[in-house]
């Protein structure tokens, strides 16, 4: 799917494994959230890593140089989990995240979640809100890194 977002020209694809631009978006969370870990790349998969939906924004035909992306994980009860939120930084601030939200969000409509949930960085929380989430939980360390975070929630129009 093609988009221009901020003048940027964009193509959204859903990836897994095999596919180069997963292997860059995976470049990119790591760069982003766990560079300076010593556990480093083993903290990418978790429990949710192969079970979910991994979207990321490239320019067109250039699967290599991911932009943005994000992933959805639909539970038992209906509700969808978004987690791993990532713009590259050169290219954050201009809509690229809220556009990956709002193609996650669909999805999640689409699987039929009555509700969409996700742990927040503190300093994300901002960012959240202004693309309609809000928060529902204390605030509480990240069992990975450490870095507070908040639940927040979305109920998604059916
Ligand atoms: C958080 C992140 C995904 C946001 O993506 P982005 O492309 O920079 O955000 P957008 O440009 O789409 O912003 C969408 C809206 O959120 C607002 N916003 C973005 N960051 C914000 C912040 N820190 N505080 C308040 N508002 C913020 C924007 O002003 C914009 O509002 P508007 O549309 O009403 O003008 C991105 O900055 C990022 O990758 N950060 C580092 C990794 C990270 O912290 N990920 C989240 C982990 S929970």
């Amino acid at each position: 799917m093609s988009d221009v977002v901020s003048g940027i020209e964009t193509e959204a694809h859903w990836v897994g494994p095999g596919d180069v631009a997963y292997e860059r978006l995976r470049d990119l969370r790591h760069r982003l959230f766990f560079a300076e870990m010593v556990e480093g790349r083993g903290l990418l998969d978790d429990a949710s890593e192969t079970r979910a939906h991994h979207l990321v924004l490239t320019p067109p035909g250039r699967p290599s140089e991911v932009l943005a992306g994000g992933r959805g994980l639909r539970t038992h009860d209906r509700t969808y989990v978004i987690s791993q939120m990532v713009v590259e930084p050169e290219f954050q601030g201009q809509g690229l995240g809220r556009r990956v939200v709002e193609l996650l969000v669909d999805r999640a409509a689409r699987h039929g979640a009555h509700r969409v949930t996700l742990a927040a960085r503190v300093e994300a929380v901002g960012f959240y809100g202004a693309v309609g989430f809000t928060v529902c939980g204390e605030e509480f360390p990240s069992a990975t890194t450490g870095v507070p975070h908040v639940m927040m929630e979305l109920r998604p129009p059916r």
